[in-house]
């Protein structure tokens, strides 16, 4: 009997040792399995207690749960040891320096082109203007035909059409959306229509996709001063309260009369010869308008001696180019990020 305690003893002595030595959790758990598993040297030695004698065996029993709660409290406070250490490394690898400058964000930004319509579409809703879109492949009969412009008239050689297919073109204008409103409504109609319209060509000034807005009102009494007073407003409010505009007669299928409408510079307000913006002429054209042709009326059910209406188409991405004297229009489409990061 004495042999299985000592036995007992020296195993418990050696394991308190090996775990105080013990220098990772791993090694710990290891030492736990080889004393106290199934098949630890403790369970071993209890093998043999089978041949003790009665009286022998409590003797030998207390002994073994001595040491085996004497290790088992050593390991416990050992793992709670490593454990802390292991934390305090791990804390010390990830920690974060605050103080080290953060990489630069880019952020983006909107478009020259949507934050001048978004300004355009404000201004003009405050004087109760209602949104309408329309869409960019259009029917012939919209884009000309129900405006005005039939099918063997000069006019469509100003528009450079991209076909799309019997009877569909790529809109070469945003007046295809005004027969569009006034079928769908009585009268008065006051709507604003912003969007992509397209041509052949492609230089400095013209894109083969660029950005027109159309506006339309259509009331009792309404006269070519309303349509003056309207596009000044316009024209203060985009370009500061000093501008001034200016009506040229001009021809246009869908308005009699027809004007093309010219702001003053709002750069050198004509004063100076070498201006970048107007080229010393004082005034940039930007826009198309007239009284609404007395046929569009009568095409939409409406009686042309009972009301009237103005319509203009302004260039948008003219008056981007004015407002930010960007110099070359297709800058604004090539999608270069030296060019819109300015904005
Ligand atoms: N649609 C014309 C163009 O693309 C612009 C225009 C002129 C629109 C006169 C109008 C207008 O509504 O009345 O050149």
């Amino acid at each position: 009997m004495d042999s299985l305690i000592s036995k007992i003893t020296s195993i418990g002595a050696q394991t308190l040792k090996d775990i105080d030595a013990a220098s990772d959790l791993p090694t710990l758990e290891g030492f736990r399995v080889s004393v106290l598993g199934k098949k630890g040297s403790l369970s071993e030695v209890l093998k043999g207690l089978g041949s003790a004698s009665p009286e022998e065996r409590p003797k030998i029993g207390a002994a073994a749960n001595e040491v085996k709660a004497k290790v088992e409290s050593a390991l416990e406070a050992k793992r709670e040891k490593l454990e802390a250490k292991e934390l305090e490394g791990k804390l010390a690898k990830e920690r974060i320096d605050v103080s080290i400058p953060s990489r630069k964000l880019h952020r983006g930004a909107l478009h020259p082109i949507t934050q001048t319509t978004r300004r355009m579409v404000d201004i003009f809703s405050r004087l109760g203007f209602d949104l309408m879109t329309g869409p960019e492949i259009e029917t012939d009969y919209f884009c000309f035909e129900a405006v005005n412009i039939p099918a063997d008239h000069p006019a469509r050689d100003q528009q450079d059409t991209f076909f799309m297919g019997p009877g569909l073109v790529l809109r070469t204008q945003t007046t295809a959306i005004q027969t569009r409103a006034m079928r769908g409504q009585k009268w008065p109609i006051r709507v604003l229509s912003p969007g992509a319209v397209y041509r052949k060509d492609n230089d400095a000034t013209h894109s083969p996709m660029f950005h027109q807005m159309e506006g339309l009102w259509i009331d009792k009494d309404v006269k070519m001063s309303d349509l003056k007073g309207t596009l000044e407003f316009f024209a203060r409010e985009i370009f500061g309260e000093a501008t001034k505009i200016r009506l040229r007669p001009s021809y246009f299928s869908f308005v009699e009369p027809g004007a093309e409408v010219d702001v003053s510079c709002f750069k050198c307000g004509g004063k100076d010869a070498g201006c970048k913006v107007c080229k010393g002429s004082g005034w940039l054209e930007i826009l198309g308008a007239g009284m609404v042709h007395p046929k569009l009326l009568e095409l939409a059910g409406y009686d042309p001696k009972e009301v009237s209406g103005f319509a203009f188409g302004i260039g948008i991405d003219r008056v981007a180019m004015i407002l930010n004297e960007i110099p070359d229009l297709r800058l604004m489409f090539a999608g270069d990020q030296r060019f819109l990061s300015q904005f």
